[in-house]
C-alpha cells in the first residue's frame, strides 16, 4: 500500500515566476548592498567613480523596487507551498516574520534611497535616468524644506541601517535554507530552487 505524500506534488514548489523573481531579486539585492558599501568606502579622490556608481545604484535600486511590487502582486494571487507539517510552530512563525520583513525592507530601503536623491539640494541639477536612458522623477515632497542637505543626510543614515538589516536577514534566511536542505532534508529549499528535485 502506498501512503499519500504529505504535500501534493502539484503544490510542492513555488511557481516558476515566483522562483525566478526570488533569485533575481536576491542577486540584485546582494549586489546592491555590496556596491553601496563599496562606493561609500571610496576616497575623496575617486568622486567621479563614486558619482557613476551611484547612478547605477539608483537604477538597480528602482529595478529592485519594481520587481518587488511584481513579486508581491504575484504572491497575493498564488498561494505558496505549505511548510512541512513537522516544522515547529516557532520556526514557521520566524519564517513568516522574515518573509514579511524582506518585503518591508525591499520596499522601504529603495523608497528611502529615492527619498535621499529627491531631498538632496543637488536634486535640481542631478536628474535621475535609469541606466542612463529612462527618466525617473524625484519625489515631490521636499520643496520648501530649508535644510534639505541635513534631511537627505538623516534619510541616508536610515537607508544604511535598512541595508545592514537586510544583509543580516539574508544571512539568517540563507542559514535557515541550508539547515532545511542539509539537516532537516524536508524539501523546503527545493521548493524554491530551480535545479534541485524535491523528494
Ligand atoms: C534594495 C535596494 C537598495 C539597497 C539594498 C541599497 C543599499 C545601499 C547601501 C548599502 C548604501 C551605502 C550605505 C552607507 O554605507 O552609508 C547605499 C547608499 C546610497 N543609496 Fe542605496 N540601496 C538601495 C536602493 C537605492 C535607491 C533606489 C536609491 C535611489 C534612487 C539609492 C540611493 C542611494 C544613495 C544616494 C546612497 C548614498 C547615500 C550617501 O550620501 O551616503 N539606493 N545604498
Amino acid at each position: 500500500m502506498t501512503t499519500a505524500p504529505a504535500i501534493s506534488p502539484a503544490h510542492s514548489r513555488y511557481t516558476s515566476v515566483a522562483i525566478g523573481l526570488h533569485w533575481l531579486i536576491a542577486v540584485l539585492a546582494i549586489g546592491q548592498i555590496a556596491g553601496g558599501f563599496y562606493f561609500e568606502g571610496l576616497p575623496k579622490s575617486a568622486d567621479a567613480e563614486r558619482f557613476q556608481l551611484i547612478q547605477l545604484h539608483k537604477s538597480f535600486g528602482i529595478t529592485i523596487l519594481l520587481l518587488t511590487f511584481a513579486r508581491l502582486a504575484w504572491r497575493l494571487g498564488h498561494k505558496p507551498p505549505p511548510l512541512p507539517k513537522a516544522m515547529p510552530g516557532w520556526q514557521k512563525a520566524a519564517a513568516r516574520g522574515l518573509h514579511i520583513g524582506f518585503y518591508v525592507l525591499l520596499i522601504g530601503v529603495p523608497l528611502g534611497g529615492w527619498a535621499i536623491v529627491s531631498a538632496s539640494p543637488l536634486a535640481e541639477s542631478v536628474k535621475t535616468y535609469l541606466f542612463g536612458v529612462v527618466p525617473w522623477p524625484h519625489l515631490p515632497f521636499f520643496d520648501g524644506i530649508e535644510d534639505r542637505k541635513g534631511l537627505a543626510h538623516d534619510i541616508a543614515e536610515l537607508h544604511e541601517i535598512g541595508a545592514k538589516l537586510m544583509l543580516g536577514m539574508i544571512v539568517l534566511h540563507a542559514g535557515a535554507a541550508m539547515k532545511h536542505w542539509l539537516l532537516d532534508r524536508d524539501g523546503v529549499l527545493e521548493s524554491m530552487a530551480p535545479f534541485l528535485a524535491r523528494k
